[in-house]
């Protein structure tokens, strides 16, 4: 099954939280990446303007800007609602507690990224693509980040599609880093241990990683995901 971007909302995050969402070091930022369902989020802007290797893929690239800002603003009014509505499983601590500032900052990344994207496109850095077929050779990127898609959306997205879009970004990447684990409001589900134990059947490594970032209340933990042959080569 794949995922319509029109049922999973057109919303990115700043540099900053992918660079916590995904533990990213520095020797990481140095790496060819991939960043799947890349969405709004301003990341490719902000690492290609330091100098790094990165391509974003996703199915809302097909759209024009104008489209693509339509849809943010349609996020926009849900997001805050949301953010107003369930307060108390949300920490908005590094935006002041305040819900404004929050969606202010995430509305000035993504109209970053809105700049970026047609220059972006000439250049090949934001392709049109989805889970869980990618247009890319095996191992093309040394790291495949994929935030705010798998497990959030698991009322859309089935188990199988799960298992799959990981296991084809274990293909094109040489690790797989996911973020989150949970969808929202809840803490723990079996859905997470049945995708490890699935992908650990059929021959990859998983590992829970803890991280210190945290929006969603609880949710500081992101998967990281190899090939068993890949691993004792890192
Ligand atoms: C909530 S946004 C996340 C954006 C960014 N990764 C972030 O964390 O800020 C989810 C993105 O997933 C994309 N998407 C939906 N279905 C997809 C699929 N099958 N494969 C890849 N991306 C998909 C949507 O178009 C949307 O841009």
């Amino acid at each position: 099954m794949t995922a319509a971007f029109d049922r999973v909302f057109l919303w990115g995050r700043p540099f900053w939280e992918y660079l916590q969402m995904f533990k990213l070091s520095k020797d990481d930022l140095e790496k060819h990446i991939l960043d799947c369902a890349g969405g709004p989020a301003s990341f490719n802007d902000d690492l290609n303007r330091l100098g790094g290797k990165i391509v974003s893929i996703d199915p809302a690239y097909r759209l024009q800007p104008e489209e693509i800002k339509k849809h943010i603003n349609e996020a926009h009014e849900v997001v805050r609602r949301l953010l107003f509505e369930k307060r108390e499983f949300y920490a908005l601590d590094f935006y002041g507690n305040s819900v404004d500032e929050y969606c202010q900052v995430h509305l000035a990344s993504m109209d970053d990224f809105l700049s970026d994207f047609s220059a972006g496109k000439r250049e090949g850095r934001y392709l049109e693509g989805a889970l869980p077929d990618l247009p890319f050779k095996d191992k093309e990127f040394d790291l495949s980040i994929c935030g705010n898609l798998l497990f959030l959306y698991r009322d859309v997205l089935s188990i199988e599609f799960h298992v799959q879009s990981i296991e084809e970004l274990c293909r094109v990447s040489k690790e797989v880093r996911i973020f989150p684990l949970t969808k929202p409001g809840v803490l723990e589900t079996d859905d997470l241990e049945t995708v490890i134990n699935m992908l650990n059947e059929r021959g990859y490594k998983t590992e829970r990683v803890g991280i210190s970032y945290e929006f969603r209340k609880y949710s500081k933990e992101m998967l990281r995901v190899t090939e068993a042959s890949i691993r004792n080569m890192l």
